[in-house]
């Protein structure tokens, strides 16, 4: 029996703090929406930074997006997005790392009703350990972009946050602290010091 393809895709797009993760996700949406698709624009509710109902990237790009809870479920996505999540033939997430372990089979269902799903997230914490759902959702992915910063240490490329702690790296912690420039950096393997790993004088 004749079955016709899923159209539907799962692209991810990977990385340090400031690799411009979020520069591609919105560069990707205003391609879609110049294509005539109709994209929904979604982020975790705990990521306050910037602007509460805006995606924002570190140099200014930004568009307004729903908001959903950290483990949401497609009931969850309904509410947040009512009639839209019908409609979309994009769906794109940012922060994809804040995401609980459920994440990875939402993307899945939305992939499979035929939907184009872009996921971007760290792949690793400060501590230099995957974050979250988003090792499921690489090896899940149809397509990876890994990006990289410029490591503020020896201009290298840079692929790990460190976190600051008045201005030294972190010891510890919680694994989710929100921020921006004043309490992280991208910086290489060589430079990158993770807890309990004292930085080499
Ligand atoms: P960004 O990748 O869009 O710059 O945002 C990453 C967010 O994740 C930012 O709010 C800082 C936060 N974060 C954590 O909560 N834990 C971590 O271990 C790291 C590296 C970042
Ligand atoms: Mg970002």
């Amino acid at each position: 029996m004749y079955h016709p393809c899923v159209a539907g895709r799962l692209e991810v797009i990977a990385g340090c703090m400031f690799s411009g993760k979020t520069e591609e996700l919105l560069r990707r949406v205003e391609r879609a929406r110049i294509g005539r698709k109709h994209v929904l624009l979604v982020k975790p509710a705990l990521d306050t930074r910037y602007a509460p109902e805006e995606v924002v990237a570190h140099h200014g790009r930004r568009l307004p997006c729903f908001r959903v809870p950290q483990d949401p479920s497609i009931d969850a996505l309904h509410e947040a997005a009512g009639w839209e999540l019908e409609m979309a033939d994009v769906v794109a997430f940012d922060e994809g790392n804040f995401f609980g372990q459920d994440f990875p089979s939402l993307c899945e269902v939305l992939v499979q009703s035929g939907k184009r799903l872009i996921v971007a997230g760290l792949d690793l914490n400060f501590r230099g350990e995957p974050f979250g759902p988003m090792p499921v959702l690489l090896a899940q992915a149809d397509e990876v972009l890994k990006l990289s910063a410029v490591c503020v240490v020896c201009g290298q490329p840079a692929t790990r946050t460190q976190r600051l702690v008045n201005g030294a790296p972190a010891e510890g912690g919680p694994e989710i602290l929100v921020g921006g420039l004043e309490s992280y950096e991208a910086r290489c393997r060589d430079h990158f010091v993770p807890p309990g790993h004292p930085a080499q004088s």
